[in-house]
Parts: structure tokens; C-alpha cells; sequence
């Protein structure tokens, strides 16, 4: 199995792509760090051989001693990290002069904060092995702005030059780091906002020229992949999963 053996800690495991990844890398043979605000819960999609592969580790990442108190944890229990996805994440909508201070703060807090300082608390260990993959999910939004979501998409365009920074600053040491950009993944997430505007999922569809909204395993499908060696001579991109869509 591509990720026989291999210890990889995702963030945001208890939500809609999170949870997906979290599955896909413990099917894969992975032995997963399945990190969120809340206990991750057990998938029952799994078998029994598979969820033991999963450990849930709560933790509050929006802050700097939520991040290193999570490290520290990390490094008692694991000798080394091979893969790291940075998945948890929240959308504050609005235009600048309708958002206040505290969701762009949120915003960069979990968007952009956790996913440097758990990059810098797990990349040590990385390079004493000379081998790692690093995973961020950023978005389409990243790439090509959509209208109305300022604090979000600025984020994820932070990701994304972090990832690629990353990749080039660190690449000699034997890590890959690579971004994510979703575009429409039928989530909670995406359903909050199909529940509070107008839209709906048929028509959004519609947008889409591959005639469906995104799942969370085709996310997941795409990130074991660039965990596992196959993505070996992959790092510094920034990949869209979007069915074609285009926005911005
Ligand atoms: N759903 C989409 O259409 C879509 C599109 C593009 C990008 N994304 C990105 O994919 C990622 C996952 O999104 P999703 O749709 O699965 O959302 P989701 O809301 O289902 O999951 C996000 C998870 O992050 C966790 N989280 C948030 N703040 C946290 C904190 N402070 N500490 C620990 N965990 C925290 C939440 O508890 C939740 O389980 C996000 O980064 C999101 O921006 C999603």
C-alpha cells in the first residue's frame, strides 16, 4: 500500500475533506494523526483493522500555544512524521467593509498561523529523516478571487506562496510541500452556504462544466497521492481540483 507504515498527521479530521483524507490515508496503510477542535470520531466506513490506524488528538490550533502544545504531544508519542496535511480551515464571508477585525483575524489564525507553525514544528523532524511530504489545502479562491470573501480568499493565497516558499526553501532537505486548491467539495463547509444564500445545489452544478459538485474523497484521492512516493519529483505546485470550473 502506497502509505504502508507511514505516520501522517491531518488537520481538520473531524470535517467534510478532512475526514475523507483521514480515511483514505489510513485505507492506504497510513497511521493517521487525526487532529481537530473536537474528537474526531470513528468512521464506521471503516474496518475495524483500519480505523485502529487512526488516533484522534484534539487540539485548538487557532493559537501558538495550541499549536506547540500539539507538537510537543506529536514528538512524545512519534519518533518521525512522514506526512503532514493542513486541512482545518474557516471561511469568514464578506467584503472588507463588512467583515470586522475579528474574522480577518480568525481567518488568518487558523488559514494561515496554524499551518506555518505546524510546518515549523514538524519540519525538524523531517529533515533529520531527509524524506517528508507536506499537503496544504488551500483553495480555487486562493488562485483566482470569487467576489465577497476577502478575508478567506486573501488566506489562501497566503497558502499557497507559503507552500511554494516552502518548497523551494526546503526541497534539499528531502521535502516536498505542495498546495491543494478545491474548488465546490460538497462539505459542511459548502453547505452552510448553500443553506444561507440562495443557490442551489443543482445550479452550482451547473457552473461546474464537469456537471457535479466536488466530493471529499476526490480531494482525498488527490492528497494521498502527493503524501505518497508516486508525487516523488512533485513540490512547489499548486494543484486545482475544481471539475473545470473557472471563477474570478
Ligand atoms: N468545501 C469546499 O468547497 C472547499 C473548497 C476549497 C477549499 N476548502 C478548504 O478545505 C479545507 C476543509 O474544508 P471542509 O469543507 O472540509 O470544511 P469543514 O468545515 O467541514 O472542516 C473544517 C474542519 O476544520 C476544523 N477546525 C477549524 N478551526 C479549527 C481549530 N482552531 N483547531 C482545530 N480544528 C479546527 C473544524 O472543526 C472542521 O472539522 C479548509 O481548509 C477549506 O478552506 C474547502
Amino acid at each position: 500500500m502506497d502509505l504502508d507504515g507511514r505516520t501522517i498527521l491531518v488537520t481538520g479530521a473531524a470535517g467534510g475533506i478532512g475526514s475523507a483524507i483521514t480515511a483514505a490515508c489510513a485505507r492506504l496503510g497510513g497511521i493517521v494523526i487525526a487532529v481537530d477542535r473536537v474528537e474526531v470520531p470513528h468512521d464506521p466506513s471503516l474496518t475495524a483493522e483500519v480505523a485502529a490506524r487512526v488516533t484522534s488528538y484534539p487540539a485548538d490550533i487557532s493559537t501558538a500555544d495550541g499549536c506547540t502544545d500539539l507538537v510537543t504531544r506529536v514528538q512524545e508519542r512519534f519518533d518521525s512524521i512522514d506526512g503532514l496535511v493542513n486541512c482545518a480551515g474557516v471561511m469568514r464571508r464578506g467584503s472588507l467593509l463588512d467583515i470586522g477585525e475579528d474574522d480577518w483575524a480568525a481567518s488568518y489564525f487558523v488559514n494561515v498561523d496554524a499551518v506555518m507553525r505546524l510546518c515549523r514544528g514538524i519540519l525538524p523532524m523531517m529533515i533529520a529523516a531527509q524524506a517528508g511530504s507536506i499537503v496544504n489545502i488551500a483553495s480555487q479562491w486562493g488562485l483566482h478571487p470569487a467576489g465577497g470573501h476577502i478575508a478567506y480568499n486573501s488566506s489562501k493565497a497566503a497558502v499557497v506562496s507559503f507552500s511554494q516558499s516552502l518548497a523551494r526553501d526546503y526541497g534539499g532537505e528531502g521535502v516536498r510541500v505542495n498546495a491543494v486548491c478545491p474548488g465546490e467539495i460538497l462539505t459542511p463547509m459548502l453547505q452552510q452556504k448553500l443553506d444561507t444564500s440562495n443557490i442551489a445545489e443543482a445550479e452550482l452544478a451547473e457552473s461546474i462544466p464537469l456537471g457535479r459538485l466536488g466530493r471529499p474523497a476526490d480531494v482525498a484521492e488527490l492528497t494521498t497521492f502527493l503524501l505518497s512516493d508516486r508525487a516523488s519529483f512533485i513540490s512547489g505546485a499548486a494543484i486545482e481540483i475544481t471539475g473545470a470550473q473557472r471563477v474570478g
